[in-house]
C-alpha cells in the first residue's frame, strides 16, 4: 500500500495497533469502520466538507442499480489487468467504482481518499484491505512520486498534488461528464440550458502529457421518481436547479434519459 505521511509534520505514518503513529509522536485513529481521517481542522473550511449523508446515501442508491456500470466498465478496460503499483481513487466518494477497480488494481496496492467522511465511512465497509482516507485532494498524505495511478471522478482535479505524488511516467485518468449528460433531465430543471463538458486538459499543465480520450454514450429508463431524485441529489443540479422544478422531476420515471462521459488519460512527464 502507499505509504502514509503525517498530516502534521511530514514523517512517515506507521500502523500500530488501531492508530497511524509517526515518530514525533502524532496520532491518528483508525475507526472501526477501517478508516483514518487525516484531515486536520486547520485544513478544514467547513465542519463537515464535501458531500454531506443525504448525498452519499443518493448516490449508493442510484450506483448499485447498476445504470453507470458501462461506465465503470469502459474504465477497467483502460487499466491493467493485474496490479502494476500502488494507486488512488482521489474523491472516491462512496466507493462503488474504487472497489471495482481494486478486483483488478489490487486492494493492497489502493487508496480512496475523499474530503467527506460520511463518504469515506461508507465506501469503507466495501473492501477491508483497501486503505480508505479522510484528507483533501489538495493536501495528500502521501509521499512523492508514491504512485503509478491517480484516478478522479467527477472530482475537481488537484494538479500540483497529483503531479506530486505520481511517479514519473504514472498515469491520471480522468472521467467528467459530456455536453449531452442527463439532457432530459436538464431540460426539465432549466429555462436555459447551458452546454458544457468537462475537459481536464483545461486544468493540467507540462507536466502531464494526453495519452487518449474516450466517450461513453449510453441510454436507459429511470424506474421511479425515488432513482430521479436520488440521480439529481448525486449531481451539482440538486444544488443549483429552483426547488419546484425538482419537485417535478419524477414525471420523467419511464422517460429516456442519457448518459454522456468522458474519460481522459494523461501520463506523467
Ligand atoms: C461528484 S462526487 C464523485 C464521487 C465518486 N468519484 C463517484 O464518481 O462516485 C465528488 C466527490 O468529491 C469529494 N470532494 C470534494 N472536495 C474534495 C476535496 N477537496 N478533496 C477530496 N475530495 C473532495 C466529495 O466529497 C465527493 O465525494
Ligand atoms: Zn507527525
Amino acid at each position: 500500500m502507499p505509504e502514509l505521511k503525517c498530516p502534521s509534520c511530514e514523517q512517515p505514518l506507521q500502523l500500530n495497533g488501531n492508530a497511524w503513529l509517526c515518530t514525533n509522536g502524532h496520532r491518528f485513529d483508525r475507526a472501526r469502520r477501517g478508516y483514518t481521517n487525516l484531515l486536520l481542522a486547520q485544513h478544514r473550511r467547513s465542519r463537515s466538507p464535501g458531500d454531506d449523508k443525504a448525498m452519499v446515501r443518493a448516490r449508493t442508491e442510484f450506483l448499485q442499480l447498476g445504470r453507470y456500470q458501462p461506465l465503470a466498465d469502459a474504465l477497467l478496460k483502460d487499466l491493467p489487468s493485474q496490479p502494476d503499483g500502488d494507486w488512488l481513487d482521489l474523491g472516491c466518494g462512496e466507493g462503488w467504482y474504487t472497489e471495482q477497480f481494486a478486483r483488478q488494481l489490487g486492494s493492497a496496492q489502493g487508496a480512496g481518499v475523499d474530503i467527506s467522511k460520511f463518504a469515506v465511512d461508507s465506501a469503507a465497509k466495501r473492501d477491508k484491505t483497501l486503505t480508505w482516507l479522510v484528507a483533501s485532494g489538495a493536501r495528500l498524505p502521501l509521499f512523492d512520486a508514491s504512485l503509478s495511478r491517480v484516478i478522479v471522478l467527477f472530482t475537481r482535479l488537484f494538479t500540483d498534488d497529483i503531479a506530486r505524488v505520481l511517479r514519473p511516467g504514472g498515469e491520471l485518468i480522468v472521467a467528467g461528464t459530456g455536453a449531452s449528460h442527463l439532457m432530459p433531465l436538464r431540460e426539465a430543471l432549466y429555462e436555459d440550458v447551458r452546454q458544457s463538458g468537462f475537459d481536464a486538459s483545461k486544468f493540467l499543465d507540462d507536466r502531464f502529457c494526453a495519452i487518449d480520450e474516450k466517450v461513453i454514450q449510453f441510454d436507459w429508463q429511470p424506474q421511479s421518481e425515488q432513482e430521479l431524485h436520488n440521480l439529481l441529489t448525486m449531481t451539482p443540479h440538486h444544488w443549483r436547479a429552483k426547488p419546484s422544478a425538482k419537485a417535478e422531476i419524477g414525471k420523467l420515471t419511464g422517460a429516456t434519459m442519457n448518459a454522456h462521459f468522458v474519460i481522459q488519460r494523461f501520463r506523467k512527464q
